[in-house]
């Protein structure tokens, strides 16, 4: 399989989101990485739904929604209205996690999990079979721009252990401080999808960018 590329909107400038958003569909990337922080599971706060729904208006590649919030349950259904096409929760937001995935694939979602760096993938044990996506954290989830945690690729190696172990189809997207050096050793430990914010945002080219993150051979 291909790698897929998915800019996060954080990074984007909010008083030209649609040019923003127009950028990404005229680029190779694969999907637009959403990022929701309610200022209580993370120390910030990002965007709700009217900006969700606005990205969705203009997107034409699929929304891969990350939650950063607490009771994440309240919120399934409206983001799927709002046009997330693949919704992720964290692990430590869930108590009832096998629940909540359960009813976001019911909707017709795909369904991500996500793990912040001092959680264990053996944590994924019971539940990775029935996911399409574990999001890796590689920074402490709650900003763009910070420095990617080495110890991912640990992190990476035994989850690919797992996902093989268990027969699971659930693809690794590491998300936070990728950047153009370490994009090709994250895909040679296993990653599948590389989100990427101020990469791509701070580049004077964006489109080019994106493209060579796509075009890295294994
Ligand atoms: C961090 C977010 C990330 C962030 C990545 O909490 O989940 O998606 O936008 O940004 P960069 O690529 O700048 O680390
Ligand atoms: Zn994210």
């Amino acid at each position: 399989m291909q790698h897929i590329i998915a800019p996060s909107i954080l990074s984007a400038d909010f008083a030209n989101l649609q040019r923003d958003v127009e950028m990404i569909n005229s680029s190779n990337a694969d999907w637009f990485h959403v990022d929701i922080m309610d200022g209580v599971f993370v120390p910030n706060i990002s965007f709700g739904f009217p900006v969700v729904k606005a990205i969705k208006k203009y997107a034409k590649k699929p929304l891969d929604v990350h939650l950063m919030i607490v009771e994440p349950d309240k919120y399934i259904q409206t983001f799927c209205d709002a046009g997330a096409d693949i919704l992720t929760v964290h692990l430590e937001a869930c108590n009832h996690l096998h629940r909540t995935v359960q009813h976001i694939k019911s909707i017709g979602m795909q369904a991500g999990v996500a793990i912040n760096p001092h959680t264990s993938v053996d944590l994924l044990k019971d539940i990775i079979s029935d996911i399409d996506l574990v999001c890796m954290m590689s920074v402490n989830p709650g900003f763009g721009g910070q420095k990617f945690i080495e110890n991912t690729y640990n992190k990476i190696i035994s989850l690919t252990e797992l996902i093989k172990a268990k027969n699971s189809k659930a693809k690794i997207e590491i998300d936070g401080g990728v950047d153009l050096k370490n994009a090709l050793p994250l895909l040679k430990a296993g990653a599948n999808v590389l989100v990427a914010g101020n990469t791509v945002f701070s580049s004077s080219n964006p489109v080019q960018t994106i493209g060579e993150l796509k075009s890295i051979e294994l």
